[in-house]
């Protein structure tokens, strides 16, 4: 693992130096670990795609470390604004409609009209994306549709030595990705639930937000492929006990093999999550999987999100 470091001052300055020099950081953020190059460097983002075996018509988020960044980036309107100042720092992603044409972005935003901004809440990202100097722009650092990365040992476990350099900065936090509103309507939409809840976007707009199923007539986010996440070993979900040749991972009451939370907190269960997923395909053997049901509240959508994804076939 030559390529691992601690995410000391002195490495997080020479990864600022990657970055700028057009290369491939791994780099925590309090969702996942993502993969992260200098937005404007259309190789470098090239490279992003082809790293993680990517299609280029996936686009990717561009991650800020100061408000002043992101009018420089995309148009804003009030609520965009509002929104950023109650929920950035933090697992909180918006699309907005794009500025300039800028080669690095032009691919990063698969040619889209709009652009994917979020201002992560960890210290590591956010020390070096000051240093680069540039929006960084990182999908989460695995392999295209396998599960994400929640520590340094699953991004070296998924990408090896393909990338320049590797910060190790510890587990993620939170667990599973940042929420997606797409904000460049009359009408919020969500596109992807996660680390940020649905109820606290609607207390804090007082408004509904649509829910994007992938209608045709509602924009959707194209990454959110049916199956995705997706362990080496069969998964059953909503399972309410194991079967005989079934390994069962299990929350609150539910015991199983593995639990996501005993006390059944879904905050712990989302920090969990990936990281167990990759932990039952390890120990699982000949069985299948199956989990026990997470409700279907907070935190609970985003993880009832990706394990439909992960149990899809
Ligand atoms: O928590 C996160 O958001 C992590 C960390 C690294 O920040 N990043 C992450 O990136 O999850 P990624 O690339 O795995 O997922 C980004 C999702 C994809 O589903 C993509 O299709 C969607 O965002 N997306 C990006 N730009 C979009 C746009 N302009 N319109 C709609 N969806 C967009
Ligand atoms: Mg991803």
């Amino acid at each position: 693992m030559y390529n691992v470091f601690q995410a000391t001052e002195e490495n997080i300055a020479r990864a600022a130096g990657v970055i700028k020099n057009g290369g491939l950081v791994a780099l925590p953020t309090e969702t996942v670990y993502g993969l992260g190059a200098n937005v404007f460097d259309a190789k470098a983002v090239a490279k992003i795609f082809a790293v993680k075996k990517r299609p280029t018509f996936d686009p990717l988020i561009s991650h800020i470390a100061d408000f002043d960044a992101l009018p420089e980036y995309v148009e804003t309107n009030e609520r965009a604004l509002a929104l950023a100042k109650r929920f950035w720092p933090g697992p909180f992603t918006m699309v907005l409609k794009r500025k300039g044409h800028a080669a690095g972005v032009d691919l990063a935003c698969s040619g889209l009209p709009t652009a994917t901004v979020r201002m992560p809440a960890h210290p590591v990202a956010a020390a070096l994306i000051r240093q680069s100097g540039v929006p960084i722009v990182a999908p989460s650092a695995n392999l295209f549709k396998s599960v994400s990365p929640t520590t340094a040992q699953h991004v070296y476990d998924g990408l090896g030595e393909n990338v320049d350099m590797i910060l190790d900065g510890g587990a993620c936090r939170v667990g599973v990705e940042s929420t997606i509103l797409d904000v460049t309507g009359d009408k919020p939409v969500l596109l992807r639930a996660g680390g940020t809840t649905l109820e606290d976007i609607e207390e804090f707009l007082g408004e509904k937000v649509l829910v994007s199923h992938g209608e045709p007539d509602r924009p959707s986010a194209p990454g959110q492929l049916l199956r995705h996440y997706a362990p080496g070993h069969k998964l059953r979900i909503n399972a309410e006990k194991p079967e005989a040749n079934e390994f069962y991972i299990g929350f609150g009451d539910r015991e199983g093999e593995l639990n996501l939370s005993p006390k059944g907190d879904l905050c712990e269960a989302a920090a969990n999550l990936f990281a167990f997923l990759r932990k039952a395909d390890a120990l699982a053997g000949d069985k299948t999987l199956a989990m026990a049901p997470i409700p279907e509240t907070g935190l609970g959508l985003a993880i009832n999100d990706r394990i439909r994804r992960a149990a899809h076939d």
